[in-house]
Order: structure tokens, then C-alpha cells, then sequence
């Protein structure tokens, strides 16, 4: 192989357009400056203690150190399933229509892995989570990207497709609360959504990994809590953001039979499943955690409060959010033309903030900046100050 030569999935993925902030932030960093990382989505709290009292219980059983199975325990799925019934009143069968998986990124990229062939249309709303559209790309799919400026939008745009492509996609994957619009949905928009799918024979992923990061009352269905949408649908949940356990690699794969059973089969063959003292705390989080997921959720409303008041402020208004742990800003006007990539690395630069420029989320990303609600109030209301004083002394 010739040393210039790239391998052949490794040319169809770019390299990392957060790395270039990331690398940013560790050189300020190292050289003693205070950035204020909003960056990342990574949870910046604690698992809750029950949850770590039972993997520090279960750690040292030695029948607890072999391979796990790759589909997860049954008191894990069992439990699962009752959450779903409990929360949603949804029936699955553990057997079949559970499966645990190494978080849901391991879930969406192996699931992908599994039913999507060459050429296979794969429909999302884009700007999305990189694994949406990547996942697609590496199974050798076509990721077919609609612009979602709201929800009601991106569905009328998935109609006019199916009344005017001959390339019937193969598959929807839609995630709401969605990172990093922060767009949210009602039971309607996945009952429209379900039937349009299901009168054109298409398989719906939903990846539910905002699930229960939801303020002001509101309450984020579940999509399989419409009718028939097991015959054609699966939902993916993580206890990365419910339970504060992004580290600790746990979601699930939930709904059509089908789907699951590839799913299995594809990780039957690339995992032995996640470490058993997880699997084995994970019961715990699911079973006796409710309370501390209601916690972590309305930490995230009053960081979401600072943040939207303090760039209201600061004369960048934005909206704010009724789901997930981001604030998606469109770049002040004066600012647009920079694109969001120099606007982002302006930001750190003059006001030590970090946060994600938009066009590493796809290119109908662009325009827009994402702050990820993961440091505290106080970190907040500091970032936002800076924010102003930096628009402030900076008029273009
Ligand atoms: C939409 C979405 N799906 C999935 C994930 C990853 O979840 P997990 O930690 O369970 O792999 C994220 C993480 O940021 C996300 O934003």
C-alpha cells in the first residue's frame, strides 16, 4: 500500500472538527488560562451513590469478572421493561424486543452496521449528532440530510421526498430531544411520523438519549407509545444523561423484534457485553434512581436559565430550550459571515468560553453555535459576563 494512500472507510470519515476547540482550549488551559468549557456534552455530575455502592458490592464477586452476555443480562432488560411500562405504558418483551448495548452510540452505529447496504437511503434532519449521519456513510448507506428549522418542517420536507424520489429510503432517524437544535416533539408529531413510515415500508430509528432532560413540565414521549410503532420502529435510550453514567457505557435498544434480533446478532459476534458489576448497578439505576433523574433534569433548567438570561443580557438573544442539555445560538449578526468554526475559536480566544461550532454537526449546521449546559451556575454566569464584555469591546 502506498504510505499516501488512505484506507478506504478512514477517507469517507473527516477529521474531527471539535478537535480543533479541544486542542484551543488545552493550549489556554496550559498555559494557566480559566476557560470556561461549554463545549462537550459530557455530564459534569456524579452517579448517584446507590448506583456506585452496588458496582463497589458487585465488583469483587469473581463469578462477576467472565464475559457478560453481549445482549445484556435478563434482570436488566427485565428491569427496562418496566421502566418503559412505568413511565411510558409501553409492554416489550425482555426476551425479545430488549437488548443492552455499550451506550447508545454503540447501539446507533452497530444497528446501522446491521441493516444498512449499500446505497440504502437513511433519512435525518441535519444539523444532528455526528453518528447519525457518519454511521450511515461507514455501513456504506446514503445519509440523505433534511434541514429541520422545526419539527413540522422536517416532516413536510420528509413528504414531499416520498411523493417525489424514486429512492424510497430504507430508514428514518430522528432523535428528540434533539442535540443540537434542541428541538422537542409531542405524541402527534411521531404518530405522523410512524404512518408516513409505515404506509411507505420504512424502519424508524429513535434515539431517546435525552429522554428525561426535560424543563418547564414538559415531558418527552416516547415513540413507542404509538400505536403499531413496534412493527417498524426501535428507540434507543442511554443512562449516560438519565443517570449522570456517560463513563460507565450503558443504553438499550428498545421495540421491533427485527431490528433487535440483527442488532443481537451483529454484537454476538464484536462484544461479550458490558462489564457484569455495571450491567448489575444498572438495575439499581433504573430501579430506585427516578428521584435523582428529576434532580439532574431541573439542574439543567436553572443552568439553561442562567445561560439564556446572561446572553439575553449580553445582547445575544437566543431561545430557550424545553428539552435536552444544550442552547442552540444562532451567531450574532455582525459575526455570521465568519462562519462558525472562526466565530468559535473567536470566543475562546477573546472571551475564554468554549463552546461547539455548528458545522461540526453537518453542513446545515453552520450559522449557529452549541453551548453544552455542563459546568455550574456560577461557571455560567461568569461565561456570559465575559460573553458580553467581549461583544461589548468588539462592535464589527
Ligand atoms: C443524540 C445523542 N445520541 C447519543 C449520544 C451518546 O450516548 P451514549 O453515551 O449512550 O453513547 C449522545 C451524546 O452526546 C447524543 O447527543
Amino acid at each position: 500500500m502506498h504510505p499516501n494512500q488512505e484506507f478506504y472507510r478512514i477517507q469517507k470519515l473527516p477529521p474531527y472538527v471539535f478537535a480543533v476547540i479541544n486542542e484551543m482550549r488545552a493550549k489556554a488551559r496550559a498555559s494557566q488560562q480559566d476557560v470556561i468549557d461549554l463545549g462537550m456534552g459530557n455530564p459534569d455530575g456524579a452517579t448517584p451513590k446507590p448506583i456506585i455502592d452496588k458496582l463497589i458490592e458487585a465488583a469483587p464477586n469473581p463469578r462477576n469478572h467472565r464475559y457478560s452476555l453481549s445482549k445484556g443480562i435478563p434482570k436488566l432488560r427485565e428491569e427496562m421493561v418496566k421502566r418503559y411500562k412505568r413511565n411510558y405504558g409501553v409492554d416489550l418483551d425482555p426476551e425479545t424486543e430488549a437488548i443492552v448495548t455499550i451506550g447508545a452510540k454503540d447501539a446507533l452505529a452497530h444497528l446501522l452496521f446491521a441493516v444498512i447496504g449499500p446505497g440504502d437511503a437513511v433519512v435525518s434532519p441535519n444539523p444532528a449528532y455526528p453518528i447519525h449521519q457518519y454511521g450511515v456513510i461507514m455501513a456504506e448507506g446514503h445519509a440523505c440530510m433534511l434541514p429541520m428549522p422545526d419539527p413540522a418542517t422536517f416532516l413536510n420536507s420528509l413528504e414531499h421526498l416520498y411523493n417525489t424520489s424514486t429512492r424510497k429510503p430504507k430508514m428514518i432517524l430522528i432523535s428528540f430531544p434533539h442535540n443540537p437544535t434542541t428541538h422537542c416533539v409531542d405524541l402527534p408529531f411521531f404518530r405522523e411520523v410512524v404512518a408516513l413510515a409505515a404506509r411507505h415500508g420504512t424502519m424508524i430509528v429513535h434515539d431517546f438519549a435525552y429522554a428525561d432532560i426535560c424543563f418547564d413540565g414538559y415531558k418527552a414521549p416516547s415513540i413507542l407509545e404509538v400505536e403499531g410503532a413496534k412493527d417498524i420502529a426501535v428507540e434507543i435510550f442511554s443512562l449516560s444523561k438519565s443517570y449522570n453514567m456517560a463513563g460507565w457505557r450503558v443504553g438499550f435498544c428498545l421495540g421491533n423484534r427485527k431490528l433487535i434480533g440483527a442488532l443481537a446478532r451483529i454484537k454476538s459476534y464484536l462484544d461479550y457485553g458490558v462489564f457484569q458489576p455495571i450491567q448489575i448497578a444498572s438495575i439499581i439505576a433504573l430501579r430506585e434512581c427516578e428521584e435523582d433523574t428529576k434532580k439532574i433534569s431541573a439542574m439543567y433548567q436553572r443552568r439553561r436559565d442562567t445561560l439564556v438570561s446572561g446572553l439575553t443580557r449580553a445582547g445575544w438573544p437566543v431561545e430557550s430550550p424545553r428539552g435536552s442539555m444544550f442552547v442552540w445560538a444562532p451567531i450574532p449578526e455582525q459575526y455570521r459571515a465568519l462562519g462558525s468554526l472562526d466565530f468559535a475559536k473567536l470566543l475562546m480566544e477573546k472571551a475564554l468560553v468554549a463552546v461547539s461550532p455548528g458545522i461540526g454537526f453537518g453542513p446545515l449546521g453552520e450559522g449557529h453555535v452549541r453551548f453544552a449546559l455542563v459546568e455550574n451556575d456560577h461557571r455560567i454566569r461568569q461565561a456570559t459576563k465575559s460573553i458580553q464584555q467581549f461583544l461589548a469591546a468588539s462592535p464589527r
